[in-house]
């Protein structure tokens, strides 16, 4: 059986925290307080003591100095809340005392005159008995009861009701308080400038892992903190460098490629042989295509223009130039989807998503989904999927599965590298899953706002 729920831990540095330092400081009061209270009640019941026997024999002595019959109005006289005394003739009778009580009969026969001890002094210790109260109506926690000889043949009888204990001064409870409040607020404090630094760490972090650029974070807080954050701007700094570095030299590759390839696309055209001729023209467009790819993916998205179209119909266009190749393609068709976007790129985008589908999957059915924030578009096949440790690497360029590679589809493993660059672009994203029917499901996810749709 659970005695609280799971989730009663606070999740947040700064809770956890403010709950130890406040359990802490409740905790530590409580202790304090409770010796605090320990060592006083045990001062107060030898004072206590001390009280009682001195008020036992000052008053039997009182008595015997007065005549007998004014005794018991004496002693009625000098009897109050919690002292009552009375007179007791003839034996007193002889209860067997235990050894607390003897110690006190000890005690006060040690302070009478030896010449009045004519019979034994009696101690009783015992509990109030029910009806035993004070005016108040509050229960005694105690009954003493003293039988001190006054004369032979006459004893004072002293009761003392011991009242309860004062309750935990309120001075103590608000100390306790004001202490837990103060150190909760600097706790909190401290967490706000540990915590702070963290998350905006963690964001960048996160904001990283997702393809963009990891942003700066402040270098403020404890030392111990502002070292992580100085280190993690250092790699960040270190990451954009490598990156730039990458993305000049696929630039320059793909640069000085295209000129000897027109060199040799005109060279071609002077081919005698026909098939030869055709042969290598063939492999110089897709070596062209290829250079393309590799400018635009060191171009990264933005350099077009953005413009207003109708994303459905653009959709619509890829699919039906694929199928007049006699591609195997279906789109859902769609109502008007206007959508602000650099339509070329997303012209590429959702091509090579198909021609993917088609080239390791078999087929490629098309559609477009929506909600009042984005458009999706899905792309499904039904092929082998994407093994989920894959699933990150392949919008690496070059990167090329092995079932790929070996197989007869050609690629430069550019495509999702590219699809990522211009969803990323548009502020979007792409996203793989392996449908459980088996096959990979692409969605391209464009914002309608954020791009002004
Ligand atoms: N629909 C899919 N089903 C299974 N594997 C896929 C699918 N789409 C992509 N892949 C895997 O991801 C790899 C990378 O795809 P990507 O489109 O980036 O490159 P490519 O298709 O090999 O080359 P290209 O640059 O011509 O597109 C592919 O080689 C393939 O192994
Ligand atoms: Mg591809």
């Amino acid at each position: 059986m659970r005695l609280w729920p799971a989730n009663w831990w606070p999740r947040t540095l700064g809770a956890q925290l403010v709950v130890m330092t406040a359990a802490a400081v409740l905790l530590s009061n409580v202790a304090v307080a409770s010796w605090f209270q320990l060592v006083q009640s045990r001062a107060t019941e030898s004072a206590i003591n001390d009280r009682i026997i001195d008020r036992a024999v000052s008053a039997a002595t009182l008595l015997s100095a007065i005549p007998a019959r004014q005794r018991e109005a004496a002693a009625r006289a000098l009897s109050s809340n919690v002292w009552h005394f009375s007179i007791h003739h003839g034996k007193p009778d002889g209860l067997p005392m235990a050894d607390d009580e003897r110690a006190m009969a000890a005690r006060v026969e040690a302070l009478l005159p030896k010449h009045k001890i004519k019979e034994p002094v009696i101690v009783d210790f015992r509990a109030p008995r029910s009806g035993e109260a004070f005016q108040s109506g509050t229960r005694p926690v105690s009954v003493i009861t003293i039988m001190v000889p006054v004369v032979r043949g006459t004893e004072l009888l002293t009761t003392f009701y011991r009242p309860p204990p004062a309750p935990w001064p309120l001075q103590i409870v608000i100390a306790a308080v004001v202490a837990i409040l103060t150190t909760s607020i600097a706790a909190a404090f401290i967490a706000s400038r540990v915590a702070r630094p963290l998350s905006q760490l963690a964001a960048s972090a996160s904001q990283a892992a997702r393809g963009g650029q990891a942003e700066h974070v402040p270098e403020e807080g404890p030392d111990d903190v502002r070292r992580a954050a100085h280190a993690f701007n250092v790699m960040t700094d270190q990451v954009a460098r490598t990156l730039a570095r990458q993305r000049q030299l696929l630039s320059a590759v793909g640069h000085d490629l295209r000129t000897p390839i027109t060199a040799m696309r005109i060279s071609a055209e002077f081919v005698g042989d026909e098939e030869i001729r055709e042969r290598l023209q063939r492999n110089l467009e897709e070596l062209q295509d290829l250079t393309d790819a590799v400018l635009s993916a060191a171009r990264g998205a933005g350099w077009e223009a953005m413009r207003k179209v109708d994303l459905a119909a653009l959709i619509e266009s890829v699919c039906t130039d694929l199928e007049d190749m006699d591609k195997p393609v279906k789109w859902g068709a769609h109502g008007a989807a206007p959508l602000m976007c650099r339509p070329s790129e997303i012209r590429r985008a959702t091509r090579n998503l198909i021609e993917n589908a088609i080239a390791y999957g078999g087929k490629a059915d098309v559609r477009l989904t929506e909600t009042p924030e984005i458009y999706e578009i899905v792309v499904e096949d039904s092929g082998p999927g994407i093994a989920e440790e894959d699933r990150i690497r392949v919008f690496d360029p070059f990167v090329r599965l092995e079932s790929s590679r070996s197989s007869e589809t050609g690629g430069s493993g550019l495509g999702l590298t590219l699809v990522k660059a211009i969803a990323e672009g548009h502020g979007g994203s792409v996203t793989l899953e392996n449908r459980p029917e088996g096959g990979l499901r692409v969605c391209l996810c464009l914002p309608r706002k954020a791009l002004g749709a």
